[in-house]
């Protein structure tokens, strides 16, 4: 056993130490049937582990993959034989919730969903809610910066961040735990880990914010026949609504058919034939005037034509049901096997003729290939879902996909990051003078390269 292993291996206790053979039954993430890859997993129980490790890998120039609910969708927790894998899932402690402060303390590894159950039961909410609810940490989501479905009311995790503890490339511990709104004491550190993907630091503890719950939520599906409609509506419900807008999803019309047909478990509540479905969540705070008031701009909407069917979801049950034609993938695993995912951000106005444009030229470069596109469009954040055909080219479809946007000023990635896959179209979205100014500062940070080398950009 080198010495480096070896110093690892008693920096931890033994549940924290699991050597390259014994890898068997780690995956290399969710959805991901290849085996984890390492060098060693190292679980560390504390932030002092944390910086022992990065200490003694920095002085090895060991490179170190910290992973946290491994549910990233562009590679950014992708290691090989040769890296250190860091897992934060055995730092998972969640404080009491302070409704003085109204925050919550979190270990980086802490599930998602627990810190939503944690806070719900103080009467508070975590605002921050996406499909990976169950397995995603919050040290995850605050190293890519997660956003989800609630982004247009509560902002991405970035708004929901206090305060943060990190430990740097050499083991220093950068402490910054506070638990109020406003601190304008210089350059804004905490900040500078949030969207990093691991390449500058190790979160390792967080401050949350939280927000009061709603009494409850409801949930609404509509059925729209154009985008002018679409856009009509979401300034209709968000201005009427003042604040209590928390999700305006709209799904392409053959992505709601996918989810509701032959290979999907959820039946259709409304027919397949229109060109667009929205799908909104609101905050309920005044019981009944609330849900009339909502009751009356559906049935307006329906009268003036800017949706041709709606329903309001009757019971938590259906609610969750009307989430699941969102949120579900089973059906188009189980139709196509191999799907690639996209995740860019561009005017709203903007989307149904580029949406019109990348579905041309896939069809013209790969007839058998398919487009299904959906997403966060309160936040002009369109998802695509690409069936690629025989060919599988994903380079090929990446182009089609990313370069339309350089003259749209949108991003290649509104949530999920760059990690590996999208590193070669950085430049799409930002300027040599932005990436030469992120290598510096990662030089600056880790200069010998250890954190998560290869993601984002090359050093
Ligand atoms: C979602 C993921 C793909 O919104 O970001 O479902
Ligand atoms: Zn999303």
């Amino acid at each position: 056993m080198s010495d480096l292993i070896e110093t690892l291996q008693n920096i931890v206790d033994d549940a924290g130490f699991i050597d390259s053979e014994d890898l068997a039954g780690h995956s290399a993430g969710l959805r991901d049937d290849r085996p984890l890859k390492a060098r060693a997993l190292i679980r560390p129980k504390t932030t002092e582990q944390v910086s022992a490790v990065l200490r003694a890998c920095n002085q090895a120039g060991q490179a170190v993959i910290t992973v946290g609910g491994m549910t990233g969708l562009v590679d950014g927790h992708r290691s090989g034989d040769s890296d250190i894998v860091m897992s934060m899932q055995r730092m998972n402690t969640i404080s009491e919730v302070d409704t003085k402060t109204r925050t919550l303390e979190v270990e980086a590894g802490a599930i998602l969903q627990n810190v939503q159950e944690k806070a719900a039961q103080a009467g508070l909410m975590f605002a921050l809610d996406l499909g990976a609810r169950a397995s995603c940490t919050i040290g995850g989501n605050i190293a890519t910066n997660a956003g989800g479905v609630r982004v247009l009311r509560y902002g991405m995790m970035r708004d929901l961040l206090l305060g943060v503890e990190a430990v740097l490339a050499d083991g220093r511990i950068i402490s910054s735990m506070f638990k109020v709104l406003k601190n304008n004491t210089g350059y804004d550190l905490r900040q500078l880990f949030v969207g990093s993907e691991g390449t500058l630091g190790v979160v390792t503890r967080a401050v949350l914010r939280l927000h009061e719950a709603p009494q409850s939520i409801e949930t609404a599906l509509l059925a729209i026949p154009c985008w002018q409609s679409v856009m009509s509506l979401l300034r209709r419900f968000d201005a009427a609504l003042t604040g209590r807008l928390i999700a305006f999803e709209v799904l392409w019309q053959n992505y709601y058919a996918l989810n509701t047909g032959a290979y999907s478990d959820v039946d259709a509540p409304l027919s397949d034939s229109a060109g667009f479905y929205v799908l909104l969540d609101v905050n309920i705070s005044n019981g009944d005037s609330d849900k009339e008031q909502l009751e009356s701009i559906l049935m307006q909407s329906l009268n003036d034509g800017l949706a041709v069917n709606g329903i309001l979801a009757s019971s938590e049950s259906e609610r969750h049901k009307f989430w699941q034609i969102r949120e579900i993938f089973e059906p188009e695993q189980r139709k196509f096997g191999l799907v690639y995912g996209y995740d860019i951000s561009l005017p709203i106005e903007a989307m149904p003729e580029y949406v019109d444009t990348v579905s041309r030229n896939l069809k013209a470069k790969f007839a058998d290939a398919e487009l299904f596109s959906y997403g966060h469009i309160g936040d002009g954040n369109l998802h695509f879902t690409v069936a690629p055909g025989a060919a599988r080219d994903h380079s090929a479809i990446d182009e089609i996909v990313y370069q339309p946007l350089r003259n749209l000023n949108g991003s290649i990635s509104a949530e999920h990051g760059v990690g590996i896959e999208k590193k070669k179209y950085l430049n799409f979205t930002r300027s040599q003078a932005e990436i030469d100014l992120m290598r510096q500062l990662k030089n600056m940070m880790d200069p010998n390269n250890i954190l998560n080398p290869g993601k984002i950009f090359d050093v």
